[in-house]
């Protein structure tokens, strides 16, 4: 057990672009408690998103050290990285990501099958259930509402056992009353299952909200990047 669920040490990152390397991540320090809620802010184009993929083991950093729920990512190849994602990390996005030609249950219990779960099914039906979808798990994408939909994606992320939820601007598709149930049930997730939340969004009061609020200007964390 380590104390910390996520740690980064002078991560950088530098990616390639037609105008030359874009230097995206500039020496970011950031610790994420067990069960700690972690708002993130900052403007458009600052690395937010980007600093979520690191985590998450979707980008190699260039430079630094990322440790995420006790495993080093930088030692990682491509198969070690996914079955890390697969294991230990919980996303959700703005734009909810769900597979069109699956109903709500086979979204969620298709990545399940692929870990090798026997009762993929059973699962998936009750994590929809317990984000109040118990009535909709034959229903396609398409016929749910957004909210409804973002609930598939919560179910999902939650469904893998992941003790850590990455959200990035998870109500940014939804109305006001929408979005506020979405945010009470990523709470609910968390103080119920000890998950360790971290929530982009660009409402302060939101990420007020959280136990602990970061901001990131310019690649770097300026402000929170530890409890
Ligand atoms: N694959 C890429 N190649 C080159 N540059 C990139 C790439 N992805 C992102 N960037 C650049 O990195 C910077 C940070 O992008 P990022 O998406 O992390 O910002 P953000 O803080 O999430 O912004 P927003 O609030 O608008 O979502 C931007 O300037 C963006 O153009
Ligand atoms: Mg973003």
């Amino acid at each position: 057990m380590t104390s910390t669920a996520v740690s980064l040490r002078n991560v950088h990152l530098t990616l390639p672009s037609r105008a030359g390397n874009v230097d995206i991540l500039r020496g970011v320090d950031l610790d994420v408690k067990p069960g700690e809620a972690l708002g993130i802010v900052g403007p458009s184009g600052s690395g937010k998103t980007t600093l979520l993929m690191v985590i998450a083991g979707l980008e190699k950093a260039s430079k630094g050290d990322v440790t995420v729920a006790g495993r080093s990512l930088s030692g990682l190849g491509e198969d070690e990285l996914a079955a890390f994602r697969r294991d230990h990390v919980g996303i959700v996005f703005q734009s909810f990501h769900l597979i069109p030609t699956m109903t709500a249950l086979e979204n969620v219990a298709v990545p399940l099958e692929f870990r090798g779960a026997k009762d993929a099914m059973e699962i998936a039906s009750d994590r929809l259930t317990q984000v109040g979808l118990g009535h909709r798990l034959d229903h396609y994408p398409s016929q749910l509402s957004g909210g409804e939909q973002q609930r598939v994606a919560i179910a999902r992320a939650l469904a893998s056992g992941a003790k850590i939820i990455i959200a990035d601007e998870p109500t940014g598709n939804l109305d006001h009353v929408t979005g506020e149930q979405i945010i009470k049930l990523l709470f609910d997730v968390k103080d119920q299952h000890g998950t360790s939340l971290i929530l982009v969004t660009h409402d302060r009061s939101l990420a007020q909200r959280c136990d602990r609020m970061a901001e990131v200007l310019d690649g770097r964390i300026v402000a929170g990047a530890a409890p």
